[in-house]
């Protein structure tokens, strides 16, 4: 393989570098472009982007590949805790027991949240979007710990403010459910683990012990651990661009929620629902829907379907579908919901249309279905992915600031107006 790409422009040739991945995916190096040339590269959506060199998560959209570290998802999901697949994101190696027990035992000491940030819940109208209150709530506790307003202070600093983050999160993503409920706020019972704890804060009640079937906990875990990372999306670009300027880490997490929030992106999950329930609601006749999402001139997509990397499956879609099904079984629940999911799912994978665009349902499409199976409303289902992500995004920051990447800004090619003069009022 050649080590250089040669390009030709106004009759010169130049030569870029190629870079090459330790799975062998290749790059053509255009950092020096516009210095030596002149030129940049226009590539809107960045779909021939690569933003960053990463040794986090490596995905192979044409395989249907997702490792993280190394590790393959489907190991992960099975044998592994979420708590253990964030440690090994954020530090880069499997914890051994100590390390996880460590690991384990600070987040447990940070669950709690200032008493002052209840009172902010109390000014949201009672059916504020969770996503809207956790991302502000996160960006929020930036005020509580000015001393994380430097990113960079120190290591042991940096720390703390993931682990705070790790620890928080998931209690006040119960509290925006609780706040959207008008219910009053779960503490956390830190004698339980990340999962249970959860689901306490969510469904359990102060003076009861909380009990949750085996099967739920082991569904969420595998939700999460699924959710976890994957590497150069939406949110992460947005996460890593935000910390790139060095802002602190709440209000970088705070920003990747917002970016997850958008359907095209984590809403899908709620939008899968919503779907089938319009389905169902216009009589189930998933055919009438199918064409509508043929029809170019109709805006309907079938939310669930379609992944802009996973051109063949989503490894994640092939494990959740089983865990799904396991969920369902062991809870003995019979949702009309799933019938359509099913029969969609039969009918766009034989349908020309849905295979000549590789569109296959993503994890979005069985999420859902699980998580309105554990009771979870679908207003949260993007909180619920947001806490999956939070480790991704933490690592992937961790990663930017410690490869001391330069403020991400992009340039662009202008097409409005040169430049022309100003026109009194009158005249106009
Ligand atoms: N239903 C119907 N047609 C679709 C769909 C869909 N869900 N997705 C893509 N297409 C068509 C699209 O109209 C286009 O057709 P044509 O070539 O004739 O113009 C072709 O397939 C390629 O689509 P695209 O929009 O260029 O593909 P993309 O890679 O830019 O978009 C996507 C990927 C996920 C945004 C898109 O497939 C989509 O909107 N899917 C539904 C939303 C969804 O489920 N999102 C969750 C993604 S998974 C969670 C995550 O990792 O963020």
């Amino acid at each position: 393989m050649s080590e250089v790409a040669k390009i030709e422009l106004d009759g010169k040739v130049y030569e870029l570098p190629i870079i090459v991945g330790t799975e062998n995916e290749k790059a053509i190096d255009i950092s020096k472009l516009r210095d030596v040339t002149g030129y940049v590269t226009l590539d809107t959506g960045y779909k021939n982007t690569g933003a960053t060199t990463s040794s986090i998560t490596f995905l192979d959209g044409e395989e249907g590949i997702l490792h993280y570290r190394g590790y393959p998802i489907e190991q992960l999901a099975e044998k592994a805790t979420f708590l253990e697949v964030s440690y090994l994101l954020i530090y880069g190696a499997l914890p051994t027991t100590k390390q996880l027990e460590e690991f384990e035992n600070s987040i447990k000491k940070h669950t709690l949240v200032h008493e002052d940030m209840k009172r902010f819940f109390e000014a949201y109208p009672a059916k504020a979007h969770p996503m809207g209150v956790l991302s502000s709530m996160i960006s929020s506790l930036s005020t509580f710990y000015p001393e994380s307003l430097d990113p960079n202070r120190s290591a042991d600093m940096k720390n703390l403010t993931v682990h705070r983050l790790i620890a928080k999160l998931p209690t006040l993503a119960a509290w925006s459910f609780k706040n959207s409920l008008s219910h009053p706020f779960m503490y956390p019972k830190n004698e339980y683990g990340y999962v249970k704890n959860f689901l306490y804060m969510m469904f359990g009640m102060p003076t009861e012990e909380f009990h949750v079937d085996p099967v739920v906990i082991s569904a969420l875990n595998t939700l999460l651990i699924l959710h976890a990372d994957h590497e150069q999306n939406c949110s992460t670009s947005t996460v890593r661009i935000v910390g790139s300027s060095n802002a602190n880490l709440y209000s970088t997490i705070s920003a990747g929620i917002s970016a997850l929030w958008g359907p095209l992106h984590g809403g899908a999950n709620q939008e899968v629902i919503e779907m089938l329930e319009q389905i169902q609601a216009d009589g189930g006749n998933v055919d009438k829907w199918v064409a509508k999402a043929k029809d170019k001139e109709d805006p309907f997509r079938l939310m669930g379907f379609g992944h802009r990397v996973y051109k063949n499956f989503d490894p994640r879609a092939t494990i959740i579908k089983k865990a799904c099904d396991e969920v369902l079984i062991k809870l003995g629940i019979n949702d009309p919901l799933l019938d359509i999911a099913k029969k969609l799912e039969k009918v766009a994978l034989e349908d020309e249309y849905f295979k000549a665009r590789n569109l296959y349902p993503n994890v979005d499409f069985y999420s859902g279905i699980i998580y309105k199976a554990l009771g979870i409303p679908t207003d949260m289902f993007t909180v619920m992915f947001a806490l999956g992500r939070l480790p991704g995004w933490i690592a992937q920051w961790k990663e930017m600031t410690e490869n001391k990447e330069p403020i991400g800004r992009p340039r662009q090619i202008y097409t409005g107006f040169t430049k022309r003069d100003y026109i009194n009022i009158e005249e106009r």
